[in-house]
């Protein structure tokens, strides 16, 4: 166990992006009945990600990391689930075939509750109010009495949680995630350039499997064939819910968040002294960084101090956040920290949060190109210095939203309004997240392609 760690010490220390409950009496009362409840996840499946995570920092696996911006009540259903957990099978696929290495499947799913916001209040239809900070904490609804902080609130994204999550382990082990679907996986898209190129390539994989079938190897003899891994992850931004929902792993003594499997800190809850850190440094879980522009050398140098002192595989994952045409700014001097701290990380592209920007009909989007740009860069830089692209991070849905302009089937300004159903950033849709997922398995490609001619 981390040595001085308890629990609760967060709540000596300084706190931003937190809610301010107006009444003590009802919040205790949620904190003790959580705490009471089962974990939703279990120590020795964080433990197993740790481990999947320490091949992505070596490059031998890669990680894929997608979901909501934020989950809501409203949004809440089995074909959400379905159609997400659906184009992130394709998306691994896709990736698997291109790097020959095994993918990471890790949602922002089943606990993606809690946002942080830029500023404390918000103006809709010229009222100011409180900002919304995620269906966990207040109402998305613009009224006054909406946006109070209400603790009742994490007893349903609990059990909205524990709900999500139990339909994603029985798509995972259950027969959906069977790579002999491999084709039924396209149904629901509409036709396009890159679900012909998916065909394609389900075709391939289809083939080998009637090879392997031929020689004796099928679900029924391979379990890898038959069902995936598939984690869960969000911020831990909403301390109180995860300080309740913390156990005692029965096997190593350590404490575990029970609250998904891989929790991140963001970009604004960072703080080295802060309630964040701390809350996170003492648990066993896989920890993800949000690293941006403002992240200084002296800082992450704390920061990686603090949240992986053994320098453990697995554990710490940086994913960084820096906007198109900035990558080049930032990445290399950090992976020059990184580089002096001898420290093990995993490196991961957040090509979503340093690409968002109001359109010209009012609405926060995303340009595609800036998001694809992104990522090239940072496997470009990658590349230069000799460092390992372990992975990926998006804000995106299995659903036909129009909520990030460009994309083969060009998004514009204009077409934003017709089906802009996010609670808070703009995600990637369906087909969005296929093309992305097709340049990223380009980069890897060629990153292989350049690591053999090394080896040669
Ligand atoms: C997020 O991932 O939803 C988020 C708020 O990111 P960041 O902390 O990097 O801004
Ligand atoms: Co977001």
């Amino acid at each position: 166990m981390t040595k001085g760690w308890t629990k609760a010490a967060w709540r000596a220390k300084p706190r931003v992006q937190m809610p301010d409950y107006p009444d003590q009496g009802a919040l205790n009362a949620v904190e003790a009945q959580l705490a009471k409840y089962p974990p939703l996840v279990f120590a020795g499946e964080a433990r197993r990600l740790k481990k999947q995570l320490a091949l992505a920092a070596e490059g031998k696996a890669f990680l894929l990391q997608g979901g909501d911006c934020a989950e809501s009540f409203a949004e809440f259903s089995a074909d959400n689930i379905r159609d997400t957990f659906r184009v992130m099978l394709q998306m691994a696929v896709v990736l698997t075939y291109a790097a020959k290495v095994p993918v990471i499947k890790v949602g922002r799913m089943a606990g993606q509750f809690a946002k942080p916001r830029s500023a404390p209040t918000e103006v809709i239809n010229g009222v100011e109010l409180p900002s919304y900070k995620g269906d966990i904490i207040n109402g998305f609804e613009p009224t006054p009495e909406a946006r109070i902080p209400d603790p009742a609130r994490m007893l349903q994204a609990y059990t909205q949680a524990a709900a999500s999550l139990n339909l994603l382990r029985a798509f995972s082990t259950g027969g959906f995630a069977d790579i002999h679907r491999v084709h039924s996986w396209t149904l629901g898209f509409a036709e396009h350039d890159k679900a012909e190129r998916y065909r394609e390539m389900a075709n391939r994989i289809s083939d080998a499997l009637d090879f392997m079938n031929a020689a004796g190897v099928n679900s029924d003899t391979a379990q890898e064939l038959a069902r995936v891994d598939f984690y869960t992850s969000h911020e831990a931004l909403l301390l109180e819910y995860e300080e309740a929902l913390c156990r005692v792993d029965s096997i190593t003594g350590q404490p575990v968040a029970g609250s998904g499997h891989m929790i991140w800190i963001g970009d604004r809850t960072r703080q080295p002294d802060g309630a964040h850190v701390e809350f996170c440094r003492g648990v066993l879980n896989p920890i993800g960084l949000k690293c941006g522009p403002t992240t200084t050398a002296e800082d992450l140098k704390v920061l990686m101090a603090k949240l992986n002192p053994e320098n453990e595989p697995g554990r710490l994952t940086l994913i960084a956040r820096f906007g198109a045409g900035k990558v080049g700014d930032h990445l290399p001097r950090l992976i020059k920290t990184v580089r002096e701290e001898g420290a093990n990380v995993v490196w991961s592209c957040d090509p979503m949060h340093g690409n968002t920007i109001k359109s010209s009909t009012g609405y926060k989007t995303r340009p595609f190109d800036s998001v694809l740009r992104e990522v090239r860069e940072f496997f470009a830089i990658h590349k230069a210095e000799g460092t390992v692209p372990g992975g990926v991070h998006f804000e995106m849905t299995g659903k036909d939203v129009t909520e990030c302009t460009g994309g083969l089937r060009a998004v514009s300004d204009e077409n934003l309004a017709d089906r802009y159903h996010t609670a808070c950033d703009p995600r990637l849709n369906a087909s969005q997240s296929l093309e992305l997922a097709f340049l990223v398995a380009e980069e890897l490609c060629s990153q292989r392609e350049a690591d053999r001619r090394v080896a040669l």
